[in-house]
């Protein structure tokens, strides 16, 4: 990670789980790294914490920022610039799903907030990201996608037909993107982490305590927030010529 050294990160969704143990990583390897959600309570306590750390090499900046609203996702870039120049790593991480929505009586409201965060601002994020760079220069960025096994298949759990949807999209979005940068002739680069069941607040903020435990007592022994954001970490610190497409990662006793 010697080269990121003091670059710059944004990483969405990093109030809790995947995207908290990714910030966390990036802080610890020496980057300056911008951290959202919409609660910052617990971005505030964990730079806190890193501020205690003597080996932690990098700054934390807690962010405020709803990404259902584009105002607020192009306030935050210009704060980026203003305080550190531009993004150089841009982790796509914050996302949702509602337990039971299924396609035959799901609610609208809900469909509409999982394509607001899952899709559009993965979308809108990105975009700020690559603008940021070409401004600056920067042939080198690195755009991450937190994808999901959801983005390549649809199960047989209406549960999650909706939310697999918007997952579908994120892959189209990577497969996309990864396409336009070889046209643009540029060395930026496009990468996804795509877990099956990780241990997060997700299933609890999906379908509440009950579905939580449900999960868990289900019986498979679940990925953890650090083992998706030590493969973030591989991704970036690969050499600038390997582009880590994809890495679809299971806990070994998940069985879908
Ligand atoms: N857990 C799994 O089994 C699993 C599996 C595959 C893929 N994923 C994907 O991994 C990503 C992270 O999920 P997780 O498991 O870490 O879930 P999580 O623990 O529930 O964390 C979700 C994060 O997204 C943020 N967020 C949600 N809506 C937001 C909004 N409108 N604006 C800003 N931030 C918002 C939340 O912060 P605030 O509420 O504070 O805003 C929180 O920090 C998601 O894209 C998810 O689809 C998860």
């Amino acid at each position: 990670m010697e080269r990121w050294s003091g670059r710059v990160a944004l990483v969405t969704g990093a109030s809790s789980g995947i995207g908290a143990a990714i910030a966390e990583k990036l802080v610890k390897s020496g980057m300056k790294v911008f951290a959202c959600a919409r609660n910052i309570g617990k971005i505030e306590e964990m730079k806190k914490t890193l501020a205690k750390d003597t080996t932690c090499k990098g700054t934390l900046f807690p962010i405020r920022c709803d990404l259902t609203k584009e105002e607020d996702i192009l306030s935050m870039f210009a704060t980026i610039k203003e305080t550190a120049g531009g993004v150089d790593v841009c982790v796509n991480n914050a996302g949702l799903g509602f337990a039971g929505d299924n396609l035959m009586n799901g609610k609208t409201d809900h469909w509409r907030t999982m394509l607001q965060t899952n899709v559009l601002a993965y979308a809108i994020v990105t975009r700020e990201a690559i603008q940021s760079m070409k401004s600056r220069n920067v042939d080198d960025g690195h755009i991450v996608y937190i994808n999901s096994d959801s983005g390549y298949y649809t199960l047989n759990d209406p549960t999650w037909h909706f939310y697999e949807g918007t997952k579908h999209a994120v892959t189209a979005q990577a497969e996309g993107l990864r396409r336009e940068l070889r046209l643009a002739n540029t060395h930026i680069r496009v990468s996804q982490v795509s877990p099956g069941w990780v241990q997060t607040e997700f299933a609890k903020r999906a379908g509440g305590e009950e579905f939580h435990k449900q999960c868990l007592e289900a019986g498979n022994k679940p990925l953890q927030p650090d083992d998706i954001a030590d493969a973030v970490m591989y991704v970036v610190a690969a050499p600038p010529h390997v582009q880590v497409f994809n890495m679809l990662m299971y806990g070994t006793e998940e069985s879908v």
